[in-house]
């Protein structure tokens, strides 16, 4: 959700905050600028769209034999005002003197900006953003001094801001401010660097300060200092982060999003070994005690959004299955609007890929409050939502870019599975041969995986063929109908599908009406399953409602009057079957839209990580 960096030093400016914000579009791509500070003054480029646009247009002006030393960019996902040059950051004060980017929302912008405007302000765009410029500019000109206007005006704002901000008379430092948006700065060795994320400052440095809702660094080219907003200096540690140029590159995939589907197997494989060392053993996760974790529990709540909330559904069965624990799952938007009866009796957990989505942290902020136990499931321990966690269990599944999540999604499910059995382990009433089977088929999931992506080439054609079809029903039943909607969440996502999932006995309650030979129908049919005969008559029901199927299934059912397409998936129990069947859906996604010539690593208006509410 919007992306942004600074930079201070004597190399190319303009390409340094350029290969920043290539690493950062995953966070938006609605609009790109940057603003370059030198001894003539302050100049803002920026365009609409991608970031391949701003860098035609800084090409077109010849900037590169400027001495220039400092300058900050932007890239944009909208939410005041739409995708335009005028709403892009950098937004420059009337003077032209003062420069800042913003990644969050204001959430009083309004009144500030009609009492700014009653001043005299004049305003060219519809942003929040713009509000803080004029702000800053007030009140510089009332002290004379950046670091004190920036303390001045961030008192009187609410809401996320992450901000990099310059002043042409104070040519020797950007300002970088923290609240609820993350922000994190590069040590460099005679040049400094400011980004939203790590990614930007691969290749730059690996020494990192991360800062913390309200602090703000006063960054020089030859010093960071970090203070409070009421002032006082904070000792930060710079910390060591080691992340290969490779982890955010293509490495020969045609995009992200089908490098990322091969890594499944080889991140579940790691994942089971490192917190299995043998199925007779009990699952261990370091830095969780399992026992203390259930401890006077009577209750778990999972809360998350999206791709991560689909994780949870599933993992709702497992743990009830497994644990018999009462386990409720929620959207963490609608979480934060309900009366919930979370206490000290209650285990949050919190599944975020990035850690940064705003609904999951307010929701877990609010649980927390109300005495929970915080558990938070993520791929980014450095991130926002672990400070409110006791407990955190990491994913290890490698930088994430694709906006369409994958690789987190299969490395959540495995986590909570292995979550499940070692809650079960810890169950008075468990018997642990009963685990024992499900143990030891999660050791051979990765190579079943494997299978299922080395047989894409059927999966590729089933695409396809039907590519054509604007509507889509995605079917299943128990514990895989978070699958169901997982897999229509993806074809949604990247090919603009209305892809709609049911849980299959639902069908003839409503949904059954919209089925003629124009909807497609793709069914999921674990073989092992309590509802297997059921999902068939389901299936039945849609064929003779004229409606197109695919089964995706390990049984060797042999119906072809009523599948017109069949993609086979590798024997597994039910229990294990969404961590299985979530791959092909994955890969009948993409192929589909790569048919259709998408963008699918940076599919229209999407950003990879939500930091508004
Ligand atoms: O980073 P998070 O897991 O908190 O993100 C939650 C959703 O925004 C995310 O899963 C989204 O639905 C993805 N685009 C799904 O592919």
């Amino acid at each position: 959700m919007c992306g942004i960096v600074g930079y201070i030093g004597n190399n190319a400016v303009d390409e340094i905050l350029l290969s920043g914000l290539k690493s950062l579009e995953y966070r938006g791509y609605d609009s790109a600028g940057i603003a370059l500070n030198d001894n003539q003054g302050i100049d803002v480029f920026r365009a609409k769209g991608k970031l391949q646009n701003l860098t035609e247009v800084i090409k077109a002006k010849h900037i590169s034999n400027r001495q220039v030393s400092q300058g900050i960019g932007h890239i944009r996902w909208a939410t005041h005002g739409e995708a335009s040059i005028e709403n892009a950051h950098p937004h420059l004060s009337n003077d032209g003197k003062l420069v800042l980017v913003h990644n969050g929302i204001i959430e009083n912008y309004k009144e500030l900006k009609d009492e700014l405007i009653k001043q005299g302000y004049h305003f060219f765009s519809q942003t929040d953003t713009e509000t803080i410029v004029h702000l800053i500019d007030r009140e510089y000109k009332r002290v004379s001094s950046l670091e004190q206007a920036v303390i001045r005006a961030i008192s009187m704002l609410k809401g996320a801001f992450a901000l990099c901000i310059m002043h042409h008379d104070e040519a020797d430092k950007i300002i970088a401010v923290r609240k609820n948006a993350p922000l994190i700065i590069g040590v460099g060795k005679n040049e400094n660097f400011i980004a939203s994320d790590i990614p930007a400052l691969i290749g730059k440095t690996q020494a990192i300060i991360h800062l913390e809702d309200n602090e703000l660094a006063i960054v020089k080219k030859d010093s960071v200092v970090v203070k409070s907003f009421d002032g006082k200096i904070l000792n930060k540690p710079v910390e060591t982060v080691n992340i290969a140029q490779d982890a955010i590159s293509k490495q020969g995939y045609k995009h992200f999003m089908i490098k990322e589907i091969n890594e499944q197997p080889q991140i579940v494989r790691k994942m089971i070994s490192t917190h299995m060392s043998s199925p007779q053993q009990s699952i261990r996760f370091e830095n969780i005690d399992i026992e203390e974790l259930i401890e006077n529990i009577d209750k778990i709540e999972i809360i998350a959004c999206g791709t991560s909330l689909h994780a949870a559904q599933v993992a709702q069965y497992m743990i009830e299955d497994l644990c018999n624990i009462n386990v409720t799952v929620e959207a963490a938007s609608e979480y934060i609007c309900k009366k919930h009866l979370t206490n000290n009796k209650t285990l949050s957990i919190g599944i975020s890929q990035s850690g940064e989505t705003a609904d999951t942290i307010t929701a877990i902020k609010q649980a927390k409050e109300k005495g929970a136990k915080i558990l938070i499931l993520t791929n980014r321990p450095d991130s926002s939502i672990v400070r409110y966690a006791k407990y955190v269990l990491p994913l290890n599944a490698g930088i994430e870019v694709s906006v369409a999540a994958t690789k987190s999604y299969t490395a959540q499910l495995t986590a909570l599975c292995l979550l499940s059995l070692a809650m079960a382990e810890k169950q008075k009433n468990t018997n642990p041969e009963q685990l024992l089977p499900i143990k030891q088929e999660l050791l051979m999931l990765p190579t079943k995986i494997e299978e299922v992506i080395y047989s894409s080439t059927t999966i590729k054609k089933c695409a396809e063929k039907y590519n054509g079809y604007k509507n889509f029903f995605y079917l299943a039943r128990g514990i895989n109908i978070a699958t169901a909607q997982e897999g229509a969440l993806k074809l949604k996502e990247i090919s603009y599908i209305n892809a709609n999932s049911y849980a299959a006995g639902e069908l003839k309650h409503g949904p059954i009406a919209l089925l003629d030979n124009n909807m497609p129908i793709l069914a999921l049919l674990p073989q092992h399953s309590k509802t297997f005969e059921k999902m068939l008559s389901n299936c039945e029901e849609a064929r003779a409602r004229h409606a197109h199927l695919i089964a995706m299934t390990n049984s060797e059912i042999n119906k072809k009057e009523l599948f017109d397409d069949t993609i086979n998936v590798p024997e597994i129990s039910e229990f294990l079957s969404p961590l299985l069947f979530s791959v092909p859906l994955q890969l009948f996604a993409y192929y589909f839209a790569d048919s259709l010539n998408l963008d699918i690593d940076q599919p229209r208006n999407l950003a990879k990580s939500v930091t508004v509410e």
